[in-house]
């Protein structure tokens, strides 16, 4: 009850706070073929050479697109192409290197969350170079403007090109921790559906769920939110409702893969104003102990925790039923879990499994004391979880596998 009274009002009075910042927007630059307009934003930010920062696929398949039109408009540059799922430390620390030896003056951060947080978080040491990424773990550490930053997101999910987030792996404990700060949010986001034709259906689909979870977790918080991120949060879910399905049975329907990007960008700024919950929080230690990744682990703990938090959920997840059309009639209970039931019915109609049962009996107190350190005070939870509830969700998601 003490912990609880003091998360709730470190929640209080961090939103009061909150609410005297500038929640800057990335300048959205979206439409098939927006990778064209690389080259004179670039110029624009009087950025002659930039680091490209990508992972391995998108190095081979998407990346050269974007850099033959750097080639075309003369403008040089350096590629970092190993970032991995789940960005190490180790990978933060080579891209600072690099950018450094060659006196970039600019990123372009290129794919999905990982190499966007790989490249934020390098961003973040160039700027300040004698703090380790781990130092600046949690709220409002970074503190100092990056260098102009322009994210291509190649999935429409982690909405990393709008957040104020960058979620690194610790290389020698394998603890997953987020760097949040205003600067971190990009300047611009190229929003360009041929980006994600070729995406695969399962990566469009836990991509597009990660999404989806981020606009509920930012809906159904208790504090922080205010009329625009309530909005922009009703408008993703109600899209990728509409689209993400759409996107996933067929990959060159270029109308879904384009709502979905905006959709993915929305929800991002969401969170990013209203912040996630319990269930990122416990995702993320699926990510760092089990490489699992985090779209996978959002879609299938978040009707797990939504079911969890009862009555507390109702109201809003009643309304977001109506919103989706999922259900208009009976009470706030039968909507939401109407609401419910039908998340696990996409999870269904698109092969994402029902739990996990990968997770080792032994890891789960390790578990447990993560996802509380990450989700307390910070994130306005509707139901604050302690080590007993915690635990008992996680043995729901080994339970329902
Ligand atoms: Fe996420």
């Amino acid at each position: 009850m003490v912990k609880k009274a003091y998360y709730r009002s470190f929640q209080a009075v961090f939103n009061v706070g909150a609410r005297c910042l500038y929640w800057r927007r990335p300048v959205p630059v979206s439409g098939i073929g927006s990778i064209q307009k690389i080259p004179s934003l670039l110029r624009k930010e009087k950025v002659r050479k930039v680091m490209v920062v990508t992972g391995p696929t998108i190095g081979k398949k998407l990346a050269p697109k974007i850099l033959s039109e750097l080639d075309a408009a003369g403008i040089s540059y350096v590629l970092f192409a190993e970032v991995e799922s789940n960005p190490s430390v180790n990978t933060v620390n080579r891209i600072q290197k690099l950018y450094l030896d060659n006196a970039c003056e600019g990123f372009i951060a290129v794919g999905g969350g990982s190499p966007m947080d790989a490249a934020k978080a390098a961003a973040a040491r160039v700027v300040r170079p004698k703090t380790e990424v781990g130092r600046m773990a949690g709220l409002l550490k970074v503190m100092k403007k990056i260098p102009p930053f322009i994210a291509v997101p190649t999935t429409a999910g982690t909405g990393s090109e709008t957040t104020i987030a960058a979620v690194i792996t610790d290389s020698d404990t394998h603890h997953k921790y987020a760097l949040m700060d205003l600067h971190l949010i990009p300047k611009y986001a190229v929003l360009d559906p041929e980006m994600t034709r070729e995406l695969p259906p399962k990566i469009t689909s836990t991509t597009g769920m990660d999404a989806l979870t981020h606009a509920i977790e930012a809906y159904i918080c208790w504090t922080y939110n205010t009329g625009e991120s309530i909005r922009l949060a009703e408008e993703a879910v109600c899209e990728i409702f509409r689209y993400l399905e759409r996107a996933y049975r067929d990959g060159n329907d270029m109308e879904a893969r384009t709502q979905m990007l905006i959709a993915a960008y929305k929800a991002g700024f969401a969170f990013t104003r209203a912040g996630v919950g319990n269930v990122h929080a416990i995702a993320h230690t699926l990510g760092g102990l089990y490489n699992t990744p985090h779209g996978l682990a959002n879609a299938v703990i978040l009707p797990i925790v939504l079911e969890d938090y009862g009555e507390a959920v109702y109201e809003k997840l009643a309304h977001l039923a109506e919103l989706t059309g999922v259900k208009f009639d009976g009470s706030d209970e039968e909507k939401a879990k109407a609401f419910i039931a039908e998340i696990r019915a996409m999870n269904r109609r698109m092969e994402i499994p029902t739990g996990f049962d990968f997770i080792k009996e032994e890891d789960i107190p390790q578990m447990v004391r993560w996802a509380l350190a990450e989700a307390n005070p910070v994130y306005p939870v509707p139901v604050v979880y302690n080590k007993k509830r915690c635990e008992k969700v996680i043995r729901r998601i080994i339970r329902e596998a």
